[in-house]
C-alpha cells in the first residue's frame, strides 16, 4: 500500500494550476444517463473516485472514454441495466447520484445502499423522500433501494434537514424534476457552486432550471433532454487546500484556475488568521482566477464554523485546523456539517498538537512546531491535513494508507515537489521498522 513519506519543514513558493471540481463532476456523469445523445464534460480530474463512477456508468449502459485532449465522452448505449451493485457502491457513496437520472429516464432504479462512511453516519433519507415526493414508488430489497415510477410528477418538496441541506440530495432531485411532469420547487436547495454547476450542463441539455445558487431552485420539466459540451468548474477544495498549504508553509503561491468568489469564507479566515490573499488581476474571470496567497509569519488564531456555502466549508476542515495547530494563540473549530468529522486529531496529535475535543468543537491551542511522525489516513481530508501538518513539522512524517488522498487530489505529491515539498510515494512495505 502506498505512504507519503515527507521530510519537513519546507517552504512552498511558485504556481500550481488547479483541477476540475472532483465533486462538481460526479453528478455531471450521472446526468448523461438523462440523455440519449453524447454528453462532453471538459476538465474532469482523473482521479480514483471519478474512475469509480466511470466504472458504474459502464455497468449501467453507459459508455466512457477519456480523450487524448482530457475530456470525458459519456454516451448511453444500453438502456436495460439499471442496478448500481453493492461492489461498486461501497467504493463510493456518490453512486446514489445515479438514482435520479435512472428513475426519470428509465422508471426505475436499484441502487445498492451506501453503507457507513468514516466521516459519520451519512443517511440518504433525503434523496427518498425527495424521490417519493416526485411519485416514485421506493422499497428496500436485499439492501438495495429499489424505485419505480412510471413519470415523475412535479410538485414542491421541502428538502432540508437536521443538518442544513444537502448537496447530492439536491443534485438528485434536480436531476430527476429535469424530466418530470410539470413544475417542482426545491424549498431548501443546497446553494453550493457544485449545483449552479450541474444546473448550468442541464439547462445547455434542455433542462428549463430557475434560482440554482439560492434555497429556492424551480424546474419545469421537459419531455426529452439532449447531448451537451460542459466545462466543469474548478475544485473549490482543491483551491482551498493549497491555499492553507501556502499559509502552513508560510510560503508563497500563485494559484491558477482558481474559483475565487467560491473561496470567500475560506480567505476570509485565512486574512484574519493574517495570511495575505490578492487576486493578481481585478479584471480577469473571478471564478477562474490567479490568486496569490502569501505567508510571512505565524498564523494568528481564529474561530471557525463550518456551515453548508456560502459558510466554510467542512471539506476544509482538518486542512484549517493543520495551520490552527501552529497558530500563536487559542483557535476554535466547530463541525456544523458533519459533527463526527474528527479522524484527523488524534493523527495531529502525535505530532505535537495540542488538540481539546469536546463534541463538535476542537481547542486548538497552537504550538511553536509539530515533530514528523507516523500517520494514518482515515478519509480524503483528514489525509491532506496530514500532508500539510508534514511538509511543516520538523523531521520526518510517514503518511499512511494515502490511498484516500488520491481519491480527491490528482497527483499530490508530483504537485506539490516542483514548488518546494520533499514528498515521496513509497511503497509501506519497504519501510524500514
Ligand atoms: C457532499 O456530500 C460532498 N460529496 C462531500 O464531500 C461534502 O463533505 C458534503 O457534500 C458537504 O458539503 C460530494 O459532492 C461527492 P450532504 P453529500 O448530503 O452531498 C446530512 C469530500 O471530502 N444528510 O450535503 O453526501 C448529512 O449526514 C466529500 O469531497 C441527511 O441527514 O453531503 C450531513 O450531516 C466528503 N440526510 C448533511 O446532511 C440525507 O439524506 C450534509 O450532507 C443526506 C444528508
Amino acid at each position: 500500500m502506498d505512504c507519503f513519506r515527507i521530510e519537513g519543514p519546507t517552504r512552498l513558493a511558485g504556481r500550481v494550476r488547479i483541477n476540475g471540481s472532483k465533486n462538481a463532476s460526479l453528478p455531471l456523469m450521472a446526468a448523461a444517463l438523462l440523455t440519449d445523445d453524447p454528453l462532453i464534460l471538459r476538465d474532469v480530474p482523473d482521479l480514483r473516485d471519478i474512475r469509480n463512477m466511470a466504472s458504474l456508468l459502464e455497468e449501467l449502459g453507459c459508455s466512457t472514454s477519456r480523450e487524448e485532449d482530457g475530456s470525458l465522452h459519456l454516451h448511453v448505449t444500453d438502456p436495460s441495466q439499471s442496478h448500481a451493485r453493492y461492489d461498486i457502491v461501497k467504493t463510493m457513496r456518490a453512486s446514489i447520484c445515479a438514482l435520479g437520472p435512472l428513475l426519470a429516464k428509465r422508471g426505475y432504479a436499484r441502487i445498492s445502499m451506501p453503507g457507513g462512511c468514516a466521516i459519520g453516519d451519512r443517511p440518504i433519507d433525503l434523496h427518498l423522500r425527495g424521490m417519493r415526493a416526485l411519485g416514485a414508488e421506493i422499497k428496500l430489497v436485499g439492501g438495495d433501494v429499489v424505485a419505480t415510477a412510471p413519470r415523475l410528477v412535479g410538485t414542491t418538496i421541502f428538502l432540508g434537514g437536521p443538518f442544513g441541506s444537502t448537496v447530492l440530495g439536491t443534485a438528485n432531485v434536480l436531476s430527476a424534476a429535469v424530466l418530470a411532469q410539470g413544475v417542482t420547487v426545491i424549498e431548501s436547495a443546497a446553494c453550493e457552486p457544485e449545483i449552479v454547476d450541474l444546473a448550468s450542463a442541464l439547462t445547455a441539455m434542455g433542462a428549463k432550471i430557475q434560482g440554482a445558487g439560492t434555497p429556492r431552485i424551480t424546474v419545469e420539466g421537459v419531455e426529452s433532454l439532449s447531448g451537451a459540451d460542459h466545462r466543469v468548474m474548478p475544485d473549490r477544495i482543491e483551491a482551498g487546500t493549497y491555499m492553507i498549504a501556502a499559509a502552513i508553509t508560510r510560503g508563497d503561491l500563485e494559484l491558477e484556475n482558481c474559483p475565487y468568489d467560491s473561496l470567500l469564507a475560506v480567505t476570509d479566515r485565512l486574512e484574519v488568521a493574517g495570511i495575505d490573499i490578492a487576486l493578481t488581476d481585478e479584471s480577469s474571470d473571478r471564478n477562474r482566477a490567479v490568486v496569490r496567497v502569501r505567508a510571512e509569519q505565524r498564523a494568528k488564531p481564529i474561530r471557525l464554523t463550518t456551515q453548508p456555502f456560502p459558510g466554510y466549508p467542512t471539506d476544509l476542515q482538518a486542512q484549517m485546523m493543520a495551520l490552527l495547530t501552529l497558530a500563536d494563540g487559542n483557535s476554535v473549530v466547530t463541525e456544523k456539517v458533519f459533527p463526527e468529522r474528527f479522524l484527523h486529531v488524534p493523527e495531529l496529535s502525535r505530532m505535537g498538537a495540542q488538540l481539546f475535543r469536546q463534541g463538535a468543537t476542537v481547542v486548538v491551542p497552537g504550538v511553536e512546531r509539530l515533530v514528523g511522525a507516523p500517520v494514518m489516513a482515515s478519509d480524503l481530508r483528514a489525509s491532506a491535513s496530514l500532508v500539510l501538518a508534514g511538509m511543516a513539522a520538523e523531521g520526518r512524517t510517514v503518511v499512511q494508507r494515502i490511498y484516500h488522498l488520491d481519491r480527491g487530489y490528482e497527483r499530490m505529491e508530483e504537485r506539490l515537489c516542483p514548488l518546494g515539498a520533499q514528498i515521496e510515494r513509497v511503497d509501506d512495505a519497504t519501510l524500514e521498522g
